[in-house]
């Protein structure tokens, strides 16, 4: 909406109208020809001028802009705390509500969990690998895709049985590494969209080595088996089907994700936070 001067403003607006009065005016704002990185520009400049204040996007893997000179020094305040561009969270946040209020934002990604997990559930496969499956890309979906599966499993780590985490970790790696044994293939979703000729680097290959010999290899490849992007869009999952395997595999904290004094609270406090300046 438009105050009195014209500009516009979220003044009197809930999380959900904020976000599409945010999507509508930048689709307007946006321009043929734009990049997807030009029109998150657009959207989050639009929210940050609706909130009248500055946010921060982490810049962890934007150091291409500072190499290309940065973007200026900007003025105002910065958020810090609550977002009001994102659903808020309890005060003592559990692994369900990590994924109904951050990473289910993510539709394609947030899919991703779900149908890899049902995949699993369906094949009749143990808990425990329902529960990798489940989390597999989790910090893709929440937290950063560089070298995910090693993020990823370190933000479990405290939470479920160490064959889970093992199996994390090393997907990533495996993914790139056919195995007939398993009936399993390189990606094809690699090969199209990856540069052309892009070949694992050595540190990947040797980890090959070391995982093929391991007693978890098997639950690593069940993850890479589950872990597909091609799926019956029809077949609608939800998280709370879930609940149990959830229940029975993930010690929760009392004091919740973030708050517990782990070595990894403060990467579910950014999952969190994750737009706070400091
Ligand atoms: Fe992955
Ligand atoms: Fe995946």
């Amino acid at each position: 909406m438009n105050d009195a001067s014209g500009r516009i403003s979220a003044v009197g607006m809930d999380q959900a109208t904020l976000v599409r009065e945010a999507k509508r005016i930048a689709a307007e704002r946006v321009k043929p020809g734009m990049d997807m990185d030009e029109r998150i520009d657009v959207l989050e400049m639009t929210m940050a001028e609706l909130l009248d204040i500055q946010i921060m996007r982490p810049p962890l893997g934007r150091v291409a802009t500072w190499a290309s000179g940065g973007t200026g020094r900007a003025t105002g305040k910065w958020l810090m705390g609550d977002d009001p561009r994102l659903p808020a969270m309890p005060a003592k946040p559990t692994l369900m509500d990590f994924f109904k209020n951050r990473l289910l934002l993510d539709p394609r990604g947030g899919n991703h969990l779900l149908q890899s997990a049902r995949l699993a559930k369906d094949k009749g496969l143990p808990e425990k690998i329902v529960l990798a499956c489940l989390l597999h890309d989790i910090s893709v979906v929440g937290f950063i895709r560089t070298d995910h599966g090693h993020w990823g499993s370190q933000l479990i780590a405290p939470y479920v049985d160490e064959e889970i985490t093992w199996a994390i970790k090393h997907h990533q790696a495996l993914r790139f590494r056919p195995d007939p044994a398993f009936g399993y293939e390189y990606p094809k979703l690699y090969l199209d969209n990856f540069v052309d000729g892009y070949e694992p680097p050595d540190y990947i290959k040797a980890e090959w080595d070391y995982c093929v010999n391991h007693k978890w290899y098997g639950t690593a490849m069940q993850v890479c088996l589950n872990d597909l992007y091609a799926f019956d869009p029809d077949k609608k999952v939800e998280i709370d089907e879930f609940a149990d395997i959830i229940g029975r595999n993930f010690k929760q904290p009392a004091e919740g994700l973030g708050f517990d004094g782990s070595p990894v609270a403060h990467m579910w406090r950014t999952m969190i936070w994750p737009n706070n300046f400091l």
